[in-house]
């Protein structure tokens, strides 16, 4: 007892003596112990890779700390989810939600009509209007009402229009119908009315006419009575994109007055492909301003539109973008090790 008030005494000096001449006496401790998930107001997230989840105990711990929202990189896919008109393989997903569960957090659903992601029976289907519409009502419902109640939240249609703003020409449009995105929404909902909505798209950073034409459906929509709660701004960006169209990208959204998701940010810094290039501290201090720049919008929203932000993956090794174009690229927030990057301040400072 003695012992530990005298430990406790000369503890306090010491603070005291190091930190007189601060109004703060700073806690390390505390600051390094925190996730994002603490720290930000609203859900924090990153979609993850299933077969990373179950093999890399490093990816876990990064993901316990710091996350209370995940999504399936592609285990919730047409493709991985749905292999053969007459087979879903659910394994991965199920993983997921089960991991969730475990630390009680948020599982955001992708996607569930998208043009990419097409397994061979579904671009080989031979069938009239009616036999297309059964199979895209029978998937979305098989899908959301095997997940309901553990799934949250759906991006029930990705990409659905061009970057000039018009509806983009599918396989679902071309067999359904221009109307198809409104009728997925609805087949959603009867399958799951507790489920939230969301309609995920990319570019709205840079193409004012995509941001239109999301506006104006979801106007529609609202005006048809057709169920949409929130819009996925996916935000694959670059250090390069400006701050003007950024802040334009999440302020425009937010006008349709619905929950907005930034539902697959990552910031390259490689645009150029240059094979060579290397990670210098000037270029992670430039990502770590755009990120700052878009968490402090985000943050600056009404709390109730404030869905959450999702980085896609954790770690930059782990991220689809070197692996999609084949480049040396960094555009994460945590490195190849899972270390914290500037990046991952710039996060705080937007949240601050
Ligand atoms: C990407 C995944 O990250 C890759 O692993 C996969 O090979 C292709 O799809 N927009 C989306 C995401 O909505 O589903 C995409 O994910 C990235 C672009």
């Amino acid at each position: 007892m003695k012992k530990n008030i005298l430990l406790y005494l000369s503890v306090t000096a010491i603070i005291t003596i190091c930190c007189s001449k601060h109004e703060v006496i700073p806690d390390p401790v505390v600051v390094e112990t925190k996730g994002l998930k603490e720290v930000s107001p609203f859900p924090f997230g990153a979609s993850l890779n299933i077969s990373l989840l179950k093999s890399r105990v490093l990816y876990q711990n990064v993901i316990r700390k710091e996350f209370n929202s995940v999504t399936a990189e592609n285990a919730m896919k047409i493709g991985s989810i749905h292999p053969s008109e007459n087979t879903y393989y659910w394994d991965d997903a199920d993983y997921l939600v089960t991991f969730a569960k475990s630390l009680n957090i948020r599982v955001h659903g992708h996607t569930l009509i998208w043009h990419n992601s097409l397994p061979s029976w579904v671009t080989g289907f031979q069938g009239d209007a009616a036999a297309w519409e059964d199979l895209f009502k029978t998937h979305i419902q098989t899908v959301v009402t095997h997940f309901k109640g553990s799934v949250t939240s759906w991006d029930v249609v990705n990409e659905a229009f061009n970057d000039d703003g018009t509806l983009r020409s599918t396989i679902w449009s071309q067999h359904l119908g221009n109307d198809y995105v409104a009728r997925a929404f609805q087949y959603a909902h009867l399958a799951d009315p507790d489920a939230l909505l969301f309609y995920n798209e990319y570019g709205h950073e840079y193409s004012s006419a995509k941001r239109t034409a999301v506006n104006n459906m979801v106007a529609d929509f609202k005006a048809r009575g057709i169920p949409v709660h929130g819009l996925g701004l996916q935000m694959h960006t670059n250090q390069n994109q400006t701050d003007a169209n950024l802040i334009e990208a999440i302020s425009t959204a937010a006008q349709t007055g619905l929950k907005i998701h930034i539902s697959e940010l990552d910031i390259s810094l490689n645009q150029a492909n240059n094979q060579s290039l290397v990670l210098t501290d000037a270029l992670s201090a430039l990502q770590a301003a755009k990120y700052k720049v878009i968490v402090k919008t985000f943050a600056a929203l009404p709390a109730a539109q404030r869905y959450g932000i999702t980085t896609w993956n954790v770690g930059d090794a782990d991220s689809w973008i070197r692996s999609t174009y084949n480049r040396p690229d960094w555009p994460l927030p945590f490195d190849d090790n899972y270390n914290r990057k500037p990046a991952y301040q710039g996060i705080l400072d937007g949240l601050n």
